[in-house]
C-alpha cells in the first residue's frame, strides 16, 4: 500500500458503541513534511479522526476498522505497548486546551523532563539541553526561573507553547494539532499559527492541522481536507478550495466566510423599527 513514500496513509471507518458510523471510509494521505488541514464543523468527527490516527480510540471503546499505515507500519495492528513507544516520539498530538493538558501540580521543567525521559536515555545535562532546545524552538525562555513555574503561572499562549515544545521534544515526523488555537485570543492564535509554519519549515515536521476555521487552515496548509457527514468530501490545495471547490458543501463553507464587516446587508425595516423604538422610548 505504501509504495510512494507517504508518511501516513490511512483508510478506515470508526464506530462508537452508541454512535456507529462516526467516520466512514476515511482516506487520508500525508507526505513527509506536508501540512494537511482538516476542516469540519463541530461534532463532525475531527477529534475522533485524530484519536484514530494515534491509536487511542480503543481507550474510548470505539472500533476502528481498516488501516493506518504510518512510516510503513499499520498502527491498527500494534499492541498498546508498541503504540506507546511511537506516541510522543514519532507521532505526537497537541490539544485545544493547554491548561487542562498540563499537570497543574508539577513544574513546567519537571513535565518537560519527564516527557523527554519517556522516550530517551541520557544524563541530566542531555535532558536539560533537549528541553531548552525545544523551548527555544517555540520562543520560550529555558532559564531556571521559567522551568520552575507551575502551569497556573503561565498565560494560555505560553501554556500552548509549552505543550508544543513537549510535542516536538523528540522531533516527531508527524504532529497532530487538534484545534490548537480555539482557546486563544485572536493575536495569540495567529502567533501560534505562525509557530506551526516555522516548525514545519525548520524541523521538517509534517502537521495534521485540525480546525473549524477554514481561513486559518488555508493560510497554513499545503492541502485541505473537508470533513462532512462522516466522510472526507473534498481534499485539495487552499487555492482550489477557494477558487474552484468541487463540492456544494465546500462552496457553502467558503461563501460563509466574512469578507468585510461592511458587507452584511442590514434590513431597512430593522433600521426603521429601531428608530421607532428609540423615538417611543425617549419621546421627542
Ligand atoms: N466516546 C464517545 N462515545 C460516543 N459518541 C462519541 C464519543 N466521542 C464523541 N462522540 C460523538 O462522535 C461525533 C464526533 O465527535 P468529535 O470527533 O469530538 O467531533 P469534533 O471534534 O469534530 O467536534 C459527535 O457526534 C460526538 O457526539
Ligand atoms: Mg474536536
Amino acid at each position: 500500500m505504501n509504495l510512494d513514500g507517504a508518511l501516513l496513509s490511512a483508510n478506515f471507518s470508526v464506530d462508537y458503541p452508541q454512535k456507529p458510523g462516526v467516520l466512514r471510509e476515511i482516506a487520508l494521505e500525508l507526505q513527509p513534511g506536508e501540512i494537511l488541514g482538516l476542516v469540519g464543523e463541530s461534532g463532525s468527527g475531527k477529534s475522533t479522526l485524530a484519536l484514530a490516527l494515534m491509536g487511542l480510540l480503543p481507550h474510548k471503546g470505539a472500533a476502528t476498522r481498516g488501516e493506518v499505515i504510518f512510516q510503513g507500519e499499520d498502527l491498527l495492528r500494534k499492541t498498546e505497548n508498541q503504540l506507546r513507544s511511537i506516541r510522543g516520539s514519532r507521532m505526537t498530538i497537541v490539544l485545544q486546551s493547554p491548561l487542562t493538558a498540563l499537570n497543574p501540580a508539577l513544574r513546567i521543567g519537571t513535565q518537560l523532563q519527564e516527557a523527554w525521559r519517556a522516550h530517551a536515555r541520557g544524563s541530566r545535562d542531555d535532558c536539560l539541553a533537549a528541553v531548552r532546545t525545544a523551548l527555544g524552538s517555540v520562543s520560550l525562555p529555558g532559564d531556571g526561573d521559567f522551568l520552575r513555574r507551575k502551569p497556573s503561572q503561565l498565560s494560555v499562549g505560553q501554556g500552548q507553547r509549552v505543550l508544543i515544545a513537549m510535542a516536538i521534544l523528540h522531533r516527531p515526523a508527524l504532529l497532530i494539532a487538534d484545534e490548537p488555537t480555539s482557546a486563544l485570543d485572536t493575536i495569540t492564535a495567529s502567533e501560534i499559527l505562525r509557530l506551526f509554519a516555522e516548525l514545519n519549515r525548520e524541523l521538517g515536521t509534517a502537521i495534521l492541522y485540525i480546525s473549524h476555521d477554514l481561513l486559518s487552515v488555508a493560510a497554513l496548509c499545503h492541502r485541505v481536507a473537508i470533513l462532512q457527514n462522516a466522510r472526507i468530501v473534498e481534499c485539495a490545495t487552499p487555492r482550489e478550495i477557494f477558487e474552484s471547490p468541487r463540492e456544494e458543501y465546500t462552496r457553502r463553507l467558503v461563501a460563509a466566510l466574512p469578507k468585510s464587516p461592511f458587507e452584511v446587508e442590514r434590513s431597512a425595516d430593522a433600521a426603521r423599527y429601531l428608530e421607532d423604538v428609540l423615538v417611543d422610548s425617549y419621546g421627542e
